[in-house]
């Protein structure tokens, strides 16, 4: 894996800390597993999983708490499309995991067609099943359960745009996992290309889409991946040539932030790719990365309709490969785990919080309204969660030999379907 490593030049500082040297190395082991990115999909009812609980109001009545909810929930079955979630009143991303032994996914990766083998952990022989009964419960509040029939009202007519990475993928999975048992066959399809994926809905004359954009911005290294990091380059003012398709969508959800953690310095390029990489230049990642989140911001508010286009941003999706972070220095990555993080404050070293600042900070000034999606903490506790050694790498299964390996082979980058996803899906839902 050598030649992954930027030589010395490319990082440029003499004394460089410690915290930040795993960081990067971390960064070599996401882009171990992220070129084994897999773009095409493969094949498979349901069942339920998410809590049916709302937001509460600020004094909608002195009704007793339990009284409240089963109207809620009454009202929830009559798809009551007036539902209303406040984000003002909730943060959905305070709050603790609590484990619920009657909960049960709304799909299976035996019933939904729609999930890559990548992230399919049960059918690739996960033994325990504990990480499918864990229920984000935020503090102030609660969040309705998803429904698949209310989802759908409201996509009616629209279309469902998910931009970015293989998290932004394993989101819009089970996105579409979560809503297509309730859609007949011969009522929906399924339309694959390198880059962008289509679900439809034909009674409900709605889609819900995935854009292949692992930077947003343009790169050489989207399709097919380039290995040599020292010939990876980001065209940070560059959107145009997939911006086109996503003109005209009614809900977008866009995320990137693993694929600039390859080291400490992004090679950019201003201009013409027709310079070649000479004309790049070695900057800071969160200049960078900053760059790039202008020039989507600038799309954005040039071309969005706000009265019509609803823009969301889904924040960093944490990766789980330094096991001291939460207290087991004697560990093996994420491999192993099965129950969450207890403690509240926990963040871990996969988490940049300068990278996260870029994005507040992008943007608060932009025109348009954007509604971040911060995932990042209640993702941050679920080190149980990840695909571990029940995955593939390079389009095959790992074999015996490299499950016994785990240090070398498990991915705790990526998410098992169904699992954490579905609660990212729930929040977004609830914003809908
Ligand atoms: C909410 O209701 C409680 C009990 O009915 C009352 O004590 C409290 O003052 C109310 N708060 C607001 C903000 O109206
Ligand atoms: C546990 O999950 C079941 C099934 O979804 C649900 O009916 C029940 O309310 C949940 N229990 C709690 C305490 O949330
Ligand atoms: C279906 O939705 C599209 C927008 O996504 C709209 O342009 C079209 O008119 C709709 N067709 C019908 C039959 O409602
Ligand atoms: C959006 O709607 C508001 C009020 O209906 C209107 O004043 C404004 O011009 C609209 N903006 C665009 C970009 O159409
Ligand atoms: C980790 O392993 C080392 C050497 O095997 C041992 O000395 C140490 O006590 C272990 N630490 C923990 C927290 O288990
Ligand atoms: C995994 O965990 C189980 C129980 O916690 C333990 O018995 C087993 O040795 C662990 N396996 C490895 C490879 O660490
Ligand atoms: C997301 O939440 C984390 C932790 O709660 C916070 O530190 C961060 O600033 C938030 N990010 C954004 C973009 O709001």
């Amino acid at each position: 894996m050598s030649f992954l490593i930027p030589n010395r030049g490319a990082v440029g500082g003499t004394r460089i800390p410690l915290s930040i040297i795993v960081l990067v190395l971390c960064g070599f082991m996401f882009f171990a597993l992220l070129y084994t990115e897999r773009i095409s999909l493969m094949s498979s009812s349901s069942s339920n999983f998410l809590r049916s609980k709302s937001c509460p109001r600020k004094n909608i009545s002195s009704k007793p708490k339990e009284k409240v909810r089963e109207e809620r929930s009454e009202k929830m079955d009559v798809l009551d499309d007036r539902f209303e979630f406040d984000p003002e009143e909730c943060n959905v991303a305070a709050g603790k995991w609590v484990y619920n032994s009657s909960a049960e996914p709304l799909y299976t990766d035996e019933s939904c067609p729609y999930i890559d083998r990548q992230f399919s952990c049960m059918k690739n022989g996960r033994p325990e099943t504990d990480y499918l009964r864990w229920e984000w419960q935020p503090d102030d509040c609660t969040i309705p359960r998803f429904n698949p029939k209310l989802a759908m009202n409201k996509l009616r007519g629209k279309r469902l745009l998910f931009v970015g990475d293989s998290l932004q993928r394993s989101q819009w999975e089970s996105f579409v996992c979560l809503v297509e048992s309730i859609i007949p066959e011969g009522e929906k399809s399924m339309k694959r290309s390198k880059k962008y994926f289509v679900f439809k809905a034909k009674e409900y004359n709605a889609s819900i889409e995935f854009y292949w954009a692992p930077f947003i911005v343009e790169s050489n290294t989207d399709l097919p991946v380039i290995l040599d990091m020292k010939k990876r380059v980001v065209k940070v003012d560059s959107v145009e040539d997939r911006s086109k398709y996503w003109e005209g969508a009614d809900i977008l959800v866009f995320n990137t932030y693993v694929w600039w953690m390859s080291g400490l310095r992004m090679k950019a390029l201003w201009g013409s790719f027709g310079n070649g990489e000479s004309g790049a230049e070695a900057l800071d990642t969160p200049v960078a990365y900053r760059l790039g989140l202008k020039t989507w911001a600038n799309w954005v508010d040039s071309t969005v309709d706000s009265n019509k286009t609803k823009v969301f941003f889904t924040t960093m999706s944490p990766t789980h490969t330094r096991s001291a972070d939460w207290g087991k220095p004697n560990g093996t990555k994420c491999f192993n785990e099965t129950e969450p993080v207890k403690d509240k404050r926990f963040w871990g070293t996969g988490s940049n919080k300068q990278m996260m600042k870029v994005v507040s900070s992008v943007v608060k000034h932009m025109a348009t309204h954007v509604t971040v999606i911060n995932i990042t903490q209640l993702s941050e506790y679920r080190i149980d969660a990840h695909t571990s050694v029940y995955t593939e790498t390079g389009g095959k299964m790992l074999t015996a030999e490299q499950r016994a390996d785990p240090m070398r082979n498990a991915d705790c980058i990526h998410w098992c379907l169904p699992g954490l996803p579905d609660t990212w899906n729930r929040i977004l839902l609830a914003h809908l």
